[in-house]
């Protein structure tokens, strides 16, 4: 049964992000696999987003907020807008300097400080107060992602009987990584104000639910746990993506012009593709060398082989990122010195964000890509790969621990730790017969044709509708 009363999102980023230009401000598409999975679905069903325009309010004019306003309101976007420092403190702060390592399990990473913690607390306020102007008493509030973990307590104290959900985007680490945190009972306490718990995977689920009982000493009982005489769910909804999108994308005319010139420039190489936003978590330097290793002990593919190496930039005020960007430009330079040739260079490194267009494009000409997160929630770019191969023709290897491995099991799974695999599994991809590539693509086709985006969303809403 579809929810009643209108669907409320409530996530740090929009689908579009505000930048500042010579002549005013524009708007650019979101990079991410929140922002392009929730769009697909809120392109087709009625909703309010409630979000971070993605500049800080300072560097705006009072004018131009509202120009920022009235250009989202027309996309039914609503900005929640964040000073300097909140941006510093709260967003590059604690949500990706403590929140994101730890979720991934760089244990060395995170900056634990108490003024960053304060401001995720304010940061937190801020959307709340933000989605209860928004929401009405029997509409469903849906907010997304660890950088708003204690939004759904905010709203639960303000609106005892609202519908609650909330979707974490990333890992929950296990308790032993988690207990690390300083703030680690508030941030459980601030999810259960929640009706709804969403995951990625039933690892995700398990590390929470063992977290409530051995951290707050709560009882979880076939998924459930009572919190002040109410019941949360804990559900593990997979997001996928618009199937249908990469499916049919290349059919269109600007996709088919795309391939063509990367066709002519490719010539008779064979494309290996490596797509990621510029994040350690994504294990682009170890992917690199797995390639460095690959070259090394396989001659015969030298110029027979380019990697398309694309790091979308993100995060980039965060010294881990900065120091990340120049590992892999220098990696790249490295191998490309190594082994090139006058006719051959055996890396293409694009730093940019790719148009629609051109990533669908890249999608259907790769013939391997090289998915090898040293942890990720999901992975989207395995998904849009593998629905993008219409012909069956592509190879994709996958980490173990990137949660799309539960569902993309036909893919040849590797440990990104393991560079001599990895390389060594490049070589058999490469060389896989077109009927084997053809058989375990339809055979994870076929799952992704039927879990899209608006699945996971109508189970998730149907679970919350229920409760
Ligand atoms: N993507 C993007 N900009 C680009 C290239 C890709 O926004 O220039 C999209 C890509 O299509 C995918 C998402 O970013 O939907 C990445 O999602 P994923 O789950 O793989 O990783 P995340 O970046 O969310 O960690
Ligand atoms: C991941 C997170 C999202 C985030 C995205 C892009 O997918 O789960 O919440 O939006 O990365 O990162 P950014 O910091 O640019 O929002």
């Amino acid at each position: 049964m579809a929810p009643t009363g209108r669907l409320i999102v409530v996530s740090n980023r929009l689908p579009v992000t505000v930048r500042r230009q010579r002549t005013g401000i524009g708007l650019s598409e979101s990079s991410g696999g929140l922002a392009s999975g929730l769009k697909s679905y809120l392109d087709r069903h009625p909703g309010i987003w409630v979000g971070w325009p993605g500049i800080a309010a300072d560097l705006l004019t009072a004018g131009q907020r509202q120009q920022v306003a009235e250009r989202l309101s027309a996309r039914d976007c609503r900005p929640v807008f964040l000073s300097r420092r909140l941006v510093t403190d709260f967003y590059l702060g604690f949500a990706n300097r403590a929140l994101w390592p730890l979720a991934h399990y760089f244990t060395q990473y995170p900056v634990y400080s108490q003024s960053q913690w304060q401001a995720y607390q304010q940061g937190n306020e801020l959307f709340s107060e933000a989605a209860l102007g928004e929401a009405a008493q029997d509409d469903v509030i849906w907010v997304h992602d660890y950088h708003l973990m204690l939004v759904p307590e905010m709203l639960r104290r303000e609106r005892p009987k609202q519908r609650i959900g909330f979707f974490l985007h990333i890992p929950f680490p296990d308790f032993e990584v988690f207990r690390q945190l300083p703030w680690r009972s508030e941030i459980l306490a601030g999810l259960l104000g929640a009706d709804v718990i969403g995951f990625h995977t039933e690892s995700d689920r398990r590390h929470f639910a063992d977290c409530l009982e051995r951290l707050l000493g709560l009882t979880v009982s076939k998924n459930r746990v009572a919190v002040s005489g109410r019941w949360v769910t804990l559900g593990v909804y997979p997001m996928s993506i618009d199937w249908r999108r990469f499916a049919d994308a290349g059919g269109l005319p600007a996709v088919r012009r795309q391939i063509a010139n990367l066709r002519r420039q490719l010539g008779e190489r064979r494309l290996v593709l490596s797509l990621d936003r510029l994040d350690y978590s994504k294990g682009i330097p170890r992917r690199l060398e797995a390639y460095g290793r690959f070259l090394k002990s396989h001659r015969e593919w030298h110029g027979k082989v380019t990697l398309v190496a694309v790091t979308v930039p993100s995060r980039q005020e965060v010294g881990e990122y900065e120091s990340l960007r120049r590992t892999v430009a220098e990696r790249v330079g490295e191998i490309n010195g190594q082994f090139s040739t006058l006719g051959w260079v055996p890396i293409w490194y694009l730093h940019r964000s790719v148009p629609f267009e051109l990533l669908c494009a890249l999608y259907r000409l790769a013939e391997v890509a090289l998915v090898t997160p040293l942890r990720d929630g999901m992975n989207l770019v395995a998904k849009e790969y593998v629905a993008s191969q219409s012909d069956g023709q592509g190879v994709l290897i996958l980490s173990e621990t990137a949660g799309a491995a539960v569902e993309l099991d036909r893919a040849l799974i590797v440990n990104p730790f393991d560079l001599d695999q990895v390389a060594a599994t490049l070589a058999t991809a490469l060389d896989m017969p077109l009927a084997e590539r053809q058989e375990r693509n339809a055979a994870m086709q076929a799952h992704l044709a039927e879990a899209t985006v608006e699945t996971w969303a109508a189970s998730f809403l149907a679970d919350l509708d229920r409760t």
